[in-house]
């Protein structure tokens, strides 16, 4: 049985019910979260619940629980469910309206909604291997930093990876590079980690931090700065970050090999070194180091 949180109650997902009249439902006027747990622990749940404080924030909409409140639905739900590395979903929508409109309802309950499932993170063979990727215009809204239940936009272009074969879609705007589907990317040059910068065009992510903490610790130079296409064109290495796929090589790039030399179309020699760290990371994280 998979238990689910729905607004102050805990209960079997298959039993879970919300109005057809939520504005998350017919407007996507929502915010979520996905947070990582390895072996029971949530991984950055504080940066986690702090981000969903931003979205809410940007959405003008008040948290429905406190962090407290956060904290212990997310620590229920990760002891209940049967699988000790999980990945919790938590949604927030601005609740169900009387009658259809777009503008804010005056009186109006927020749905709390958490889920938890089995995470899936990327098998041994996409880490050794890594991942090919095509490239598309961000045609996204302009607000791509709050993490938001409208993901349309970000759904169409992930299909088109999907459809060519490849695991991401990574996205320019204006010649610049905004981040892929559902993830952020970096690049490498020369020895130097590139980050796009954080700003409206891009999702500031919790592993996207973790990434450039860990750069910082190793003493891996990195620049964050906005990457233009031709950047990401002829970049030794190309990696993508997110919470359920970790750090992963993106070795192919609209059908050509990313990087040059021995190592052209195959994790590169820093791809290594980084996931080797984010994994060390990780399991200091779970002894609760
Ligand atoms: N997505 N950018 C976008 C558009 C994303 O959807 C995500 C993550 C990221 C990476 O953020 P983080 O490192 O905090 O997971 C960047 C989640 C996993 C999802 O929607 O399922």
């Amino acid at each position: 049985m998979n238990l689910c949180y729905l607004n102050g109650q805990f209960l079997p997902l298959a039993e879970a019910r919300i109005s057809p009249m939520d504005r998350g439902f017919l407007f996507g006027d929502g915010v979520y979260e996905v947070i990582p747990v390895y072996s029971r622990r949530p991984f950055r749940l504080e940066e986690h619940l702090a981000r969903l404080q931003r979205s809410l924030d940007a959405i003008r909409l008040a948290n429905p629980l406190a962090l407290e409140a956060w904290r212990s639905v997310v620590g229920r739900l990760v002891e209940a469910a049967e699988w000790p590395d999980q990945s919790v979903y938590l949604q927030v929508t601005r609740g169900p309206m009387a009658v259809r409109n777009h503008a804010f309802p005056a009186q109006i309950a927020p749905t709390v909604f958490g889920l938890t499932e089995p995470l899936v993170t990327p098998s041994a063979e996409q880490v050794e291997r890594g991942v090919s990727a095509v490239s598309a215009a961000d045609f996204r809204w302009l607000r791509c930093h709050v993490k938001a239940t409208s993901l349309l936009a970000n759904c169409l272009l992930r299909q088109q990876a999907v459809e060519a074969g490849c695991a991401e879609t990574v996205l320019f705007r204006d010649g610049i590079l905004t981040e892929g589907a559902a993830s952020n990317i970096f690049v490498v040059k020369d020895g130097v980690l590139l980050a796009p910068q954080k700003n409206h065009r891009m999702l500031s992510g919790i592993t996207y931090d973790v990434v450039l903490e860990l750069a910082a610790a190793h003493g891996l130079p990195a620049e964050v700065r906005d990457i233009f296409e031709e950047e990401v064109r002829a970049a030794d290495e190309l990696w993508l970050s997110s919470s359920t796929k970790e750090v992963l090589a993106i070795v192919e790039l609209d059908g050509r090999k990313v990087g040059a030399g021995p190592t052209a179309g195959r994790p590169g020699p820093l791809f290594k070194k980084m996931h080797g760290w984010y994994q060390d990371f990780k399991r200091r994280v779970m002894r609760g180091e």
